[in-house]
């Protein structure tokens, strides 16, 4: 082992798992991006969503440089399905294991997106953000719409879910 091979497995690597862990105490949803690019549709699952802004109303999904659907999402429209509790199995497809059975697909008003998950924002194009190794992409949701269920969560790196009947503060919002 190189100097500096030595050096990382002994420092880098531990920090960035350290790091990893770090970041996987913070809970959340699962969603996943869908578009139609130059020649396939495609999906990346994400636990990056973040709603930014509410005039005009725009959301954000950080996407890895190294993923291969990364680039021909740049100017294309997309949609950010949130998924429920039983759709773990969508998760894994568009994580790099796909599943046996093809996603029922709905064809909305400006890119596909997924049949009965927990919520939808069907977005155009507003902004790409360098985020170092990611990129922020920001969408203008010009659609959306959301069904009742417990959601489907991420957190210490496990799937688990959140009951619906924990919420239910909409009406205060
Ligand atoms: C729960 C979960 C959350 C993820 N969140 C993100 C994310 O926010 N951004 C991202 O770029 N990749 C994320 N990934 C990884 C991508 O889903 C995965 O790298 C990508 O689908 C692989 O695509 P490729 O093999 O076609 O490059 C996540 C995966 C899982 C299972």
């Amino acid at each position: 082992m190189t100097d500096a091979a030595e050096y990382q497995s002994r420092t880098i690597r531990p920090r960035e798992h350290h790091f990893r862990g770090s970041l996987g105490r913070f809970a959340t949803g699962v969603a996943i991006v869908t578009f139609d690019g130059v020649s396939k549709r495609h999906g990346i699952t994400v636990n990056s969503f973040t709603s930014v802004s509410m005039e005009p109303p725009l959301v954000l999904a950080s996407i890895a440089r190294s993923t291969k659907a990364h680039n021909e999402l740049a100017e294309r429209p997309f949609t950010v399905n949130i998924l429920g509790a039983e759709q773990q199995g969508l998760a894994m497809h568009f994580a790099g294991r796909p599943q046996a059975t093809e996603p029922r697909w709905v064809e909305g008003q400006v890119a596909p997106r997924l049949a009965n998950v927990l919520a939808f924002f069907e977005c155009t194009p507003w902004a790409a953000y360098d985020g170092g190794d990611h990129t922020l992409y920001l969408g203008e949701v010009v659609d959306f719409s959301y069904r009742n269920g417990d959601a489907l969560a991420f957190a210490h790196s496990r799937f688990t879910t959140i009951p619906e009947s924990q919420l239910g503060m909409e009406d205060l919002l």
